[in-house]
């Protein structure tokens, strides 16, 4: 079975799947994204995704292609199509297709494409399995709660992790604060066992994965802190890891090739992420409240 995508209202093989070189998205990266984990056939906070999808859109007045309802039905029927039962899906929507000129088109039909990929997951973390991560300045515009796929500042961040061996880059602010990762956010866990996360303002992309396991830490009665730590607080922490839709929680052993504590994954991020594995299989919607 050929591989899907979806455009515009078809399905279509992936090979053939193209779109308008005036599609504003390919010309000024006018446009936003999502990408949400599949984990066991269904789909993993489709709420929150779907919220976080409506904010971007909503910041940057572009239309929603169709109802919530339509959408979310071609995101399963595409998953299902592609027989993706572990993976993810990736969803762009952009203000459409118009001649080139900076200010909105006056007529323009917002221009949506899918894809999927197969991923297996896996809930444990081995014990040489943590990541390298290296810090670098936060080059970005100001309002990174948008899902733009303007995204070259994190391909450059990426591009100088992969150059040093690392798996994920540390965006850091003028004041050596860090914001995220370049495609996660950002977490340590201080020496008195506290969860730390930066606040979920404009200066962070708020992450829907992160919100969960915030979740799953108060089940579990574990103080969670929404504030900037420092680089020189990474390195004193307990523990480091990152969260996100294509890592769940992964365990940070090393920043700027100094060892976060004795090296290893840390228990209280491997713990985390067989939490979030369970939940992520239950299917249970958690309502997603954006923060104010
Ligand atoms: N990135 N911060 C940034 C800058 C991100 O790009 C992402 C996700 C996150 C985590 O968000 P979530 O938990 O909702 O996945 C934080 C996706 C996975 C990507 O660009 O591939």
């Amino acid at each position: 079975m050929a591989r899907l995508a979806y455009v515009n209202g078809r399905f279509v093989r992936h090979a053939d799947a193209a779109i308008h070189i005036e599609d504003r998205g390919y010309q000024f990266a006018d446009g936003v994204y999502e990408v949400v984990t599949v984990l066991g056939g269904g789909f993993v906070d489709e709420a929150g995704h779907l919220a976080r999808l409506k904010h971007s859109l909503g910041e940057l007045r572009i239309s929603m292609p169709f109802s919530d309802a339509v959408l979310k039905l071609v995101m399963h029927e595409l998953a299902r199509r592609n027989g993706v039962r572990d993976g993810y899906l990736y969803l762009q929507i952009t203000r459409g297709v118009a001649p080139r000129d900076f200010k909105f088109p006056k007529a323009c039909k917002s221009a949506i494409v899918m894809t999927t990929r197969r991923q297996r997951f896996s809930p444990v973390v081995e014990e040489g399995a943590g990541i390298r991560v290296v810090t670098v300045l936060d080059i970005r515009w100001a309002r990174r709660d948008i899902k733009s796929i303007g995204l070259l500042a994190q391909v450059l961040a990426k591009q100088a992790a992969a150059d040093a061996g690392a798996f994920e880059a540390w965006m850091v602010d003028p004041d050596g604060f860090v914001t995220e990762g370049a495609s996660s956010n950002a977490w340590i866990v201080t020496r008195d066992g506290v969860l730390v996360t930066r606040q979920a303002d404009h200066s962070v992309l708020h992450g829907i994965t992160g919100n969960s396991i915030e979740r799953i830490a108060g089940e579990l009665g574990i103080k969670v802190e929404r504030r900037p730590f420092s680089v020189a607080e990474a390195h004193e922490a307990r523990e480091a890891f990152v969260t996100s839709a294509t890592t769940f929680c992964l365990p940070v052993t090393e920043i700027d090739g100094r060892a976060v504590a004795n090296g290893y994954p840390g228990e209280l991020s491997r713990t985390l992420r067989q939490h979030y594995f369970a939940y992520g299989l239950t299917r249970q919607e958690q309502a997603f409240a954006w923060p104010k």
